[in-house]
């Protein structure tokens, strides 16, 4: 992955936070305690110029979302090894490399300008479709061969979307592919109402501050605010998901492997679950439809 710097600045609105999780993944990788190791991660982006302090200080949790899918992704292509995997939103994630290349149809979907830096970035893979469309469009649904399986992965996407075309879609999924598994996460809904651009009481909030910079949504730094997330879940509702959407025979909270530090074994699971703050932590959701072998 050598060539020419590619200019991050490019990117605009919600394509932009493919950079945030992609800075945090390399960071982690980089770090000399960390279980992470994604080479590639790191590669790419040195390769994009880009003002990556302007996320704020890297954490440990989209590296550890990334490992979460990687065990769930790897679990169902034993099962399931002719399977069709459909990543949604996968903006400039290196899953199927560090799972090494796994012989499956591989779909890969985000909005244009993301497919358009995957392409100039990443190597073509045979068995590697890049799909340049919003994952509410149902095109990429005609999956070839759904009957050996399928996995869909919306890692770090369902929170940008409305909650009407999330249930929408997961039912749709559902309704196609039988037997197939979604892995979404979902933050609680007071982290999805700190991003949204309303003041108190509902009315506008003076959002430019005197410097002409944004003053609403969660800000990661004096430079940056993250775009509206009007999706929020708790488990409790997570857990409700059959009853909820039809087609979802299961869902599973899971929990991310062990971090450095804070994230280490144990502390983290302890306050996971614990009766208050279950509710109010993100969540990592592993959906079984209903039907299939
Ligand atoms: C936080 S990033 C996550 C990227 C990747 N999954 C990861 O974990 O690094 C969110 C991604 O969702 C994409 N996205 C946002 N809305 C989308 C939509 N309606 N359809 C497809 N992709 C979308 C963005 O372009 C971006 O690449």
């Amino acid at each position: 992955m050598t060539g020419p710097a590619i200019d991050g600045e490019a990117l605009d609105g919600v394509a932009v936070t493919c950079l945030w999780t992609l800075r945090n993944r390399a960071e982690e990788s980089r770090h000399p305690g960390s279980a992470f190791a994604d080479p590639r991660a790191e590669r790419l982006q040195r390769r994009i110029e880009y003002d990556y302090a302007r996320f704020g200080k890297p954490g440990q949790l989209h590296p550890l979302r990334a490992l979460t899918l990687d065990f769930a992704l790897r679990a169902y292509l034993d099962r399931h090894p002719g399977a069709t995997v459909v990543a949604l939103g996968e903006g400039l994630q290196t899953t199927y490399w560090r799972l090494g290349r796994p012989a499956v149809d591989w779909l890969s979907v985000d909005l244009p300008p993301v497919i358009d830096l995957r392409r100039r970035l990443l190597p073509p893979e045979p068995r590697m479709t890049s799909i340049p469309a919003s994952a509410l469009d149902r095109a990429w649904l005609d999956v070839p061969d759904p009957a050996r399986g399928v996995f869909i992965s919306a890692e770090g996407l369902f929170m940008y979307l409305e909650r009407d075309d999330v249930f929408a879609l997961i039912a749709d999924c559902a309704a196609r592919f039988p037997g197939g598994q979604l892995f979404f996460d979902s933050i609680p809904p007071w982290l999805s109402r700190r991003t949204l651009p309303t003041g108190p009481r509902g009315r506008p909030p003076s959002s430019t501050l005197p410097d002409g910079t944004d003053n609403s949504g969660l800000r990661l730094s004096a430079r940056y605010t993250v775009p509206p997330m009007p999706f929020g879940l708790t488990v409790s509702e997570a857990a409700r998901l059959p009853e909820l959407v039809p087609g979802v025979a299961a869902v599973e909270d899971l929990q991310p492997p062990p971090g450095r530090r804070a994230w280490r074994p144990g502390v983290l699971r302890r306050i996971a679950n614990l009766p208050g703050l279950r509710d109010l932590r993100p969540s990592i959701t592993l959906v079984s439809f209903a039907g299939g072998r």
